[in-house]
């Protein structure tokens, strides 16, 4: 490897731009975290790289655009991926007219169904992790705190954040948003499973607000 770049500290990872052969590829790696107990923390590292590289590939395996994954090193906590070049909807989504806007979330809502179809929760959907590609395709990343599941539960929670993380980045559309998401989902899961997904949701809501309250 002669050239690398660091491009950004995420909220547990560094990721650098390399050279993977003739590819440009990212390099993710999981760094310690000081305040955790050092066993605990290399258990951590170690448990959400292998998780990420296994939801990525499984994402990718049913239609899903992730990144290929090129490399694990679980000694490390580093995988190596295919490098998506594109913008990431959370820098992209308000420059976009209400019309694109529109078809992006109901592409959202039909890849989170995609997902839940085949047992696959995301666990951190949020616009910075997913990324428009030159070729219009939005691709997903960031698999480290997803999991294989297919209960409604799972898919309530993953829904929920991705509703919360509209209102903390996109607050004025944030609303209109998750409906077209809703939109796209139910027409994967079918109008059954999205209701009881939807029921599942507010109900996670409203427990938060519970919560809120007695504060
Ligand atoms: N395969 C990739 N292609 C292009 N950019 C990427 C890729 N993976 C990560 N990034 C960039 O790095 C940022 C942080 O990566 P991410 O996997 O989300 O780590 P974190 O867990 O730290 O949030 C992303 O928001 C994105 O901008
Ligand atoms: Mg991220």
């Amino acid at each position: 490897m002669n050239f690398e770049k660091l491009l950004g500290v995420g909220a547990e990872a560094y990721l650098y731009l390399i050279k993977w052969f003739d590819a440009e590829a990212i390099k993710k790696v999981r760094v310690p975290k000081k305040y955790r107990d050092s066993k605990l923390d290399l258990f951590i590292r170690t448990s959400r790289t292998i998780r990420e590289a296994k939801l990525l590939t499984a994402a990718r395996s049913i239609g899903v655009p992730t990144p290929t994954v090129y490399y694990v090193d679980t000694d490390d906590s580093t995988i190596i991926m295919e490098y998506i070049k594109g913008q990431r909807l959370k820098e992209l989504f308000l420059s976009l007219n209400s019309l694109v806007q529109k078809e992006i979330c109901l592409k959202i809502g039909e890849l989170i169904a995609l997902l839940h179809e085949n047992g696959i929760i995301h666990g951190d959907l949020t616009t910075s992790n997913m990324i428009l590609h030159g070729s219009g395709h939005i691709f997903l990343i960031d698999f480290g705190l997803g999991e294989f599941a297919y209960d409604i539960e799972a898919r309530g929670v993953d829904l929920h954040l991705m509703m919360r993380a509209l209102e903390s980045t996109h607050y004025n559309i944030a609303k209109d948003c998750f409906n077209y998401i809703l939109e796209g989902y139910s027409r994967i899961s079918g109008v059954n499973i999205s209701k009881l997904v939807l029921l599942k949701v507010n109900e996670i809501r409203s427990r938060g607000r519970y919560i809120r309250k007695r504060r």
